[in-house]
């Protein structure tokens, strides 16, 4: 049997094991996807120690994800890009570190606006300076697009982040202070919230969409709740939208590859599964 874990502290949330587990249901294979609480202080000694426990590999979840950056001996080039690792696998006795938010993320745009999408897309604003702004830029600098700008409300991190992978960008990389969205907004063909804005409990994200572009996609990685404040208003003013749960169903995808040898689909039905956890859970 092949067992594969999610690390995190605190991990009682992760929904990581119900996509997991419907994917082995449904391919019938013969393995196991476990929750395990890991307080940082003995994260090094996990990393250390869960092959012996007999585990293929897993993913890691807050607060971990710098910490297994740091440790694996290898990485992908998403996640040198990105600076964290979220997915870890053993190959050839080396243990390997990739971030499936950057594939993940791209997987979702893609199924979610056709391929090919970028055909009308010059200029994108990405809102937010965090981990996750990192892999949504990471993903969108491959496509060909001219420019993406990075808004956050402390414009340094932003500065990092455009310094950080500006490094051999096919793609202009530029900043954007929080008080000028306004005149950005009308160039951005694709407007990508990252922050935390609009989750339930946090304030809503609010931007004057009126001025942009009739065909602008607006796309939010926030999933609880599926409609942000944001995507509402996107939708108010007949813009195309994009939710933010296929990004945690898409992420799943090359992490189980590596595990269980199955490349698995992200069905409607799964999307279904997980939607109905969270109204369960709200
Ligand atoms: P993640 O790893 O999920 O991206 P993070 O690193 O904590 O999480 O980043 C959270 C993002 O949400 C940041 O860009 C943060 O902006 P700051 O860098 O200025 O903190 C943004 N954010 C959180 N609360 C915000 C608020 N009230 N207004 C604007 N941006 C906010």
């Amino acid at each position: 049997m092949t067992k594969a874990f999610v690390v995190g502290h605190p991990i009682k949330h992760s929904r990581s094991p119900l996509i997991h587990g419907y994917w082995l249901k449904q391919y019938g294979l013969d393995g196991s996807y476990e929750r395990i609480d890991v307080a940082p202080v003995n994260f090094g000694d996990f990393l250390k120690s869960f092959r012996s426990q007999g585990f293929a590999g897993g993913n890691v979840t807050i607060p971990h994800k710098e910490m297994a950056f740091l440790s694996v001996e290898r990485r992908t080039a998403q996640a040198e890009r990105v600076g964290a690792v979220n997915t870890l696998w053993i190959e050839d006795g080396v243990l390997w570190g990739d971030n499936t938010d950057v594939a993940g993320f791209m997987a979702h745009l893609d199924a979610s606006l056709g391929t090919g999408w970028e055909q009308d897309v010059e200029t994108i604003l990405v809102l937010g300076a965090g981990g996750a702004a990192r892999a949504v830029v990471a993903g969108l600098q491959n496509r060909p697009c001219k420019r993406i700008f990075v808004a956050n409300r402390t414009l340094s991190k932003a500065e990092d982040l455009v310094r950080d992978l500006r490094r051999g960008s096919p793609v202009a990389l530029e900043t954007a202070a929080w008080e000028a969205l306004p005149r950005v907004i009308p160039h951005a063909q694709l407007i990508v919230n990252t922050t935390s804005l609009g989750m339930a409990g946090q304030p809503p994200l609010v931007l004057d969409l009126s001025r942009a572009p009739r065909h602008a996609v607006v796309a939010d990685i926030v999933y609880v709740p599926l409609e942000t404040p944001l995507l509402a208003a996107a939708a108010a003013q007949g813009l195309r939208t994009v939710d933010g749960l296929g990004m945690l169903l898409h992420q799943a995808v090359p992490g189980f590859k590596r595990w269980f040898g199955v490349t698995p689909e992200v069905t409607p039905e799964l999307r279904a599964l997980i939607l109905a956890d969270i109204e369960a859970h709200r």
